[in-house]
């Protein structure tokens, strides 16, 4: 049996669980003599006691694990080695056991990327606007990067955050196809022309029941409208987005889509997304 868990905090309402046992029953049913199977745990670690916790695991025989809020940068830090997604993320939401220690890995941006996908909206050569400047938002851009659009804007509440992370992407290391990359405040996205065809708000406003303040005139070309945060009813932006006729989608395909790439990272079998996602957006009604 494969051990693994989820570390955050909170951690009682972490769907994961539920996620890759669902994933495991399809890995299961592949085989002929299924020998393996996994046992996925929560684990409840703050920030001072998730080190020790994390030895603890592994010293129990642990094989992989998961890493939410608000644990994935101390994640990234105590990781031996890291994919070079993780290492630009600055951020590590999966860690795979080694004979060092962890490797790091980040798969919410692919997480997201598939989901978009499965949703038929098209990356490349858009003008992608990413609303929020925090960890949720710097973990996904390198995967908005290597999907080519043709700019990506990044809109905070606080511009100075957003300047910042605007400024990670500039060199040719980090972003080699030295796409643009720039920040805006809200209220400068009334005067921006640009047509974004993708929307996406990175910002924790709809776990607080609240909207990003931005501008009627984004939505004027009808974008797709993505919000991270997912939840039994639409956000206040998706449906802020909706009302204006906008095609819109919760973070949910995202939480399956980096389960996913997580499960296929620890086992080398790739789940099938759409029967998972189907089942857990029952769940959550
Ligand atoms: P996370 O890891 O979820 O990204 P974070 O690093 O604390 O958490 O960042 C939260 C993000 O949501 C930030 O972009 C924050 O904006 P500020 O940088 O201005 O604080 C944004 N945010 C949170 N609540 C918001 C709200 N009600 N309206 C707009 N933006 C909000």
């Amino acid at each position: 049996y494969y051990q693994l868990t989820v570390f955050g905090d909170p951690i009682a309402h972490s769907r994961s669980p539920q996620i890759h046992s669902a994933f495991a029953q399809q890995w299961q049913a592949s085989m002929v003599d299924p020998q393996v199977g996994i046992h996925y745990t929560r684990t409840l670690a703050s920030r001072g006691e998730f080190p020790e916790l994390l030895n603890a695991f592994r010293a129990l025989g642990g094989m992989g694990a998961n890493v939410t809020v608000p644990l994935k940068e101390l994640a990234w830090e105590l990781a031996t080695t890291r994919s070079p997604q993780a290492e630009l993320a600055g951020a590590v939401n999966t860690l795979v056991r080694t004979e060092q220690g962890w490797h790091g890995e980040n798969t919410d941006g692919i997480g997201l990327y598939v989901d978009l996908c499965d949703l038929h909206v098209a990356l490349k050569d858009a003008d992608i606007l990413l609303v929020g400047a925090g960890g949720a938002a710097r973990g996904v851009i390198p995967a908005l990067l290597a999907a080519e659009p043709r700019t990506l804007v990044i809109a905070n509440r606080t511009l100075e955050r957003a300047k910042r992370l605007a400024d990670v992407w500039q060199s040719e290391r980090a972003n080699p196809r030295q796409i643009p990359v720039s920040a805006s405040s809200f209220s400068d996205l009334a005067q921006n022309e640009t047509p974004w065809a993708v929307i996406i708000n990175a910002t924790s406003s709809g776990l607080q029941g609240e909207r990003p303040p931005l501008p009627n005139a984004i939505l004027q070309h009808r974008p797709f409208c993505y919000d991270m945060v997912y939840g039994a009813a639409p956000t206040p932006f998706l449906q802020w987005a909706s009302e204006q006729q906008c095609p819109i989608a919760d973070g949910l395909g995202m939480l399956v889509g980096q389960a996913a790439e997580s499960f296929y990272l620890w086992t080398g079998f790739r789940p099938d997304r759409a029967t998972v996602l189907h089942d857990l957006r029952a769940s959550i009604r």
